[in-house]
């Protein structure tokens, strides 16, 4: 009569970081995974990686591959062959005080649909940041906005973040996580 080898269960996810240009996608990373902060922008070429492991409980491991990808959503369009699959999971990154970066053009929206799908035509998970909290004192604007967005995607949750101050950072990431292992 052993004792039976405790399980232990790893995954690897790839999570894309999307949203405009200068909104802080390059942010949201450095924050959740090397907990640093910097004003300083340079702007992301191409596309960069980081990797975070999550010790999610006592018998899961959760790596996730971060990309964080330069600009618009609309220069996607070439790396969606790279990328070969369905079933994206996406943070998708919008500033408060700049309407425009919740802004997308049909084309991208129905890359983004298409793109997030599961095999069964189920949505796979997705979290929408609406980024620069510490810039504006009223949000009341920019929730509205992120209402709408959310309500066109059907997404279940939207968080209003800084990254600079460290708000609602560890919280979407993990949001998305529970959500991923959910629909596994
Ligand atoms: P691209 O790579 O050009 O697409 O930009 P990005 O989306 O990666 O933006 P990045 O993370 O480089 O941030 C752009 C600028 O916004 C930098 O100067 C950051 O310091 C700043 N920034 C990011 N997050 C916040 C925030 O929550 N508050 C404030 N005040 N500034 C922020
Ligand atoms: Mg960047």
């Amino acid at each position: 009569a052993g004792g039976s080898v405790s399980e232990c269960k790893e995954y690897l996810f790839k999570v894309l970081v999307i949203g405009e240009l200068g909104v802080g996608k390059t942010s949201i990373i450095k924050r959740y995974v090397h907990q640093l902060f910097s004003q300083h922008y340079r702007a992301t070429i191409g596309v960069d990686f980081a990797l975070k492991v999550i010790n999610w409980d006592s018998k899961t491991l959760v790596r996730l591959q971060l990309w964080d990808i330069a600009g618009k959503a609309a220069r996607l369009g070439p790396l969606a062959n790279l990328l070969h699959s369905s079933s994206l999971r996406m943070m998708f990154t919008g500033q408060i005080n700049q309407r425009g970066t919740f802004d997308l053009s049909n084309r991208e929206l129905h890359w983004l649909d298409l793109k997030s799908k599961n095999a069964n035509g189920s949505q796979a998970p997705w979290v929408l940041l609406s980024n620069k909290l510490d810039l504006k004192r009223s949000t009341s604007r920019g929730s509205t906005l992120t209402h709408y967005f959310c309500y066109i995607f059907g997404l279940k949750r939207w968080c209003i973040s800084s990254f600079q101050d460290n708000i609602n950072v560890d919280e979407a990431a993990r949001f998305l996580v529970e959500n991923i292992l959910a629909n596994d």
